[in-house]
């Protein structure tokens, strides 16, 4: 009886532990990612990045950024800007980078486009397009566009348009090597196949003042 009391009391004292343990190594990456993007706010910012064309990284899934950095670097996903950034990365550089990203947290973005445009795409957001198998954007990126951490599914809510029209884009004309890039990759691009010009456009608008 004895034995077990104190069994449960030593037991009890290592969860706190466990968890400041695992908090101090998650903040000490932080800490070493906030340096080592020192490079990369030139054209990323902080919150925000300095040019339509490319992406805000705030507050993006950890996952998804693990994963795409991997891409770069193993010059699968190219970029002629962000190829060359990703090379000399090491694995530990990623994890520290992706930490440091996801723990900002980002500023809403503005909605620029007509009410036409945005109502086009909150409807295809929310509810998909049934009788063309488009499924409903929201059953993966979720109702505020956070996306899904634990499965690499991204943040696309306050994200620039003009990138967001160009991914969609670049989903759907990549449709034929879409296994070359991966499971994830494939998911989309199945999806972007089926989408007009105009409903990417209308997507990117809606997403881009989604929060
Ligand atoms: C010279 C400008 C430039 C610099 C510096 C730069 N990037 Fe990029 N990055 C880009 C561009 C442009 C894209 C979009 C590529 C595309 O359209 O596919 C991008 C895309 C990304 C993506 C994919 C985001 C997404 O939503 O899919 C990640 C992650 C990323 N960059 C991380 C970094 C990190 C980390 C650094 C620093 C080590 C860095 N970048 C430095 C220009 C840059
Ligand atoms: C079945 C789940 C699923 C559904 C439904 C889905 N997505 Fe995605 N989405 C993903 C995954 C997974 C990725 C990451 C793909 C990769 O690794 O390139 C992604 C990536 C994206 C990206 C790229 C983000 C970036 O930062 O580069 C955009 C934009 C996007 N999705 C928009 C949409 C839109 C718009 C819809 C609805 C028409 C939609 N998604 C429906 C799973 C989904």
């Amino acid at each position: 009886m004895q034995q077990m009391k104190f069994g449960k009391i030593i037991y009890l004292c290592l969860i706190p532990l466990f968890f400041s343990n695992y908090i101090l190594a998650d903040e000490a990456s932080i800490k070493a990612g906030e340096s080592k993007a020192l490079a990369c706010t030139a054209c990323h910012g902080v919150e925000k990045s300095n040019n339509p064309e490319w992406p805000n990284l705030s507050q993006q899934s950890k996952k998804y950024l693990i994963e795409q950095l991997h891409l770069f670097r193993d010059g699968i996903r190219k970029n002629a800007l962000m190829s060359p950034q990703a090379m000399g990365l090491s694995d530990q550089d990623i994890i520290d980078l992706s930490n440091y990203y996801n723990s900002i947290e980002a500023t809403k973005g503005k909605v620029s486009a007509s009410d036409e445009i945005i109502k086009l795409g909150q409807e295809i957001y929310r509810a998909g397009i049934e009788d063309r198998e488009i499924p409903a954007c929201i059953s993966c990126h979720g109702p505020q566009g956070l996306g899904i951490d634990r499965t690499g599914y991204p943040k696309i809510s306050g994200q620039h348009a003009a990138y967001l029209e160009h991914r969609l884009e670049e989903y759907k004309e990549d449709y034929d090597n879409r296994e070359s890039y991966g499971k994830n990759f494939s998911i989309m691009s199945v999806i972007s196949f089926k989408l007009s010009n105009k409903e990417m456009k209308a997507l990117a608008e809606y997403l881009q003042g989604l929060y």
